[in-house]
């Protein structure tokens, strides 16, 4: 399969919206990574997002829409929820939320959970695209199973070029890093998946702590993202390293300085927005002289809690 590279013109969107409503699969870029989207409503479709990534089908994905108009009509949003999604929307958080009964979406999207996890990205491109395929995008990040997400069309290509039917360029992605996933169901409100949208900013806008996840473990079976190995460079990867050992490709943050920095002056956002090309452009290093990747630490607070997230997954023994 060819896969074909789309600008973010209208008219280029507009032919990408009308190889979605083919059930063809179109890589586009949001605000967090680059999704691999189908439409929600095929089974075809969403089938063919399972097979192109090598994902294990028993992962539910996350729904793409326009709006918390559109959102609604397929889940059912309490006063937090609401509240959350005006607050964060459009934006990095996915709100984990009751189903609504007959709301048309595959059964493989939510793989027959009664919950959809479900976003409005804030990305000019993707609403673009949204609003003219005019209807629910199921999109994970668009990367092979396992391996390091995209933030920017060609990464998606080094990964699923010829796999998919099209990209549509809209330049780097600017948070870097996945939406944080909130379960919102039977009145508990907790955190699936640490990252684009604070902790403290969404502890704030509820009044109320949340639960959060316990460290990674061997296989928790909601998510792929929550598997111990994931966002993984081919080399070994060791954290919180101060200095890099002999053979090592160090990355810096702040005043740990290394072959590449996450971010020179220590700003957490920008180390989010610089992760997964880093540790692309790391990996490629380490397999040239068959040496490994040692990672600078990395604050615990605020997008910090993403980035140590993804790096300890990064950092795990692959199956
Ligand atoms: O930033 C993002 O979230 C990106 C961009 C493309 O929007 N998407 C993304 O999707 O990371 P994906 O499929 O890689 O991650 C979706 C996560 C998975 O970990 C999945 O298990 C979880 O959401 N999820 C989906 N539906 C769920 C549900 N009903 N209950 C619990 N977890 C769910
Ligand atoms: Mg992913």
């Amino acid at each position: 399969m060819q896969t074909l590279s789309y600008t973010d013109s209208a008219q280029d969107l507009h032919a990408a919206a009308i190889a979605l409503r083919a059930g063809q699969l179109i890589a586009f870029p949001t605000e967090t990574v680059y999704g691999l989207g189908g439409d929600a409503r095929n089974d075809m479709a969403v089938a063919g997002i399972f097979e192109a990534k090598g994902r294990p089908r028993f992962n539910p994905l996350i729904v793409h829409v326009a709006s918390l108009q559109e959102a609604q009509e397929l889940a059912v949003f309490d006063t937090k929820a609401l509240a959350l999604a005006q607050r964060f929307w459009p934006g990095p958080l996915t709100m984990v939320l009751p189903a609504r009964a007959g709301n048309g979406l595959s059964a493989l999207v939510t793989a027959d959970l009664p919950s959809l996890a479900i976003r409005v990205p804030a990305h000019k491109t993707a609403l673009g695209l949204l609003a003219a395929f005019g209807g629910p995008v199921a999109a994970p990040s668009a990367n092979i199973s396992g391996a390091i997400s995209p933030t920017t069309a060609a990464h998606v290509m080094q990964g699923l070029g010829g796999r998919i039917a099209g990209v549509v360029d809209g330049g780097p992605c600017a948070v870097g890093v996945e939406s944080t996933i909130l379960a919102l169901l039977g009145g508990s409100a907790q955190i699936l998946r640490h990252g684009g949208a604070e902790q403290e900013d969404i502890e704030a806008a509820l009044g109320a702590a949340l639960d959060v996840p316990a460290a990674p473990q061997e296989s928790r079976p909601l998510a792929p993202g929550q598997l111990a190995s994931h966002y993984a460079p081919d080399s070994a990867l060791r954290m919180n390293a101060v200095a890099a050992k002999p053979g090592e490709v160090m990355i810096g943050f702040g005043p740990y300085l290394g072959d590449i920095t996450l971010s020179a002056n220590g700003t957490l956002r920008e180390a989010a927005a610089n992760l997964f090309a880093a540790l692309r452009r790391a990996d490629a290093m380490a397999a040239a002289t068959g040496g490994a990747i040692a990672v600078a630490p990395i604050p615990f607070e605020g997008l910090g809690r993403a980035i140590n997230d993804r790096l300890t997954r990064a950092a795990a023994p692959k199956p």
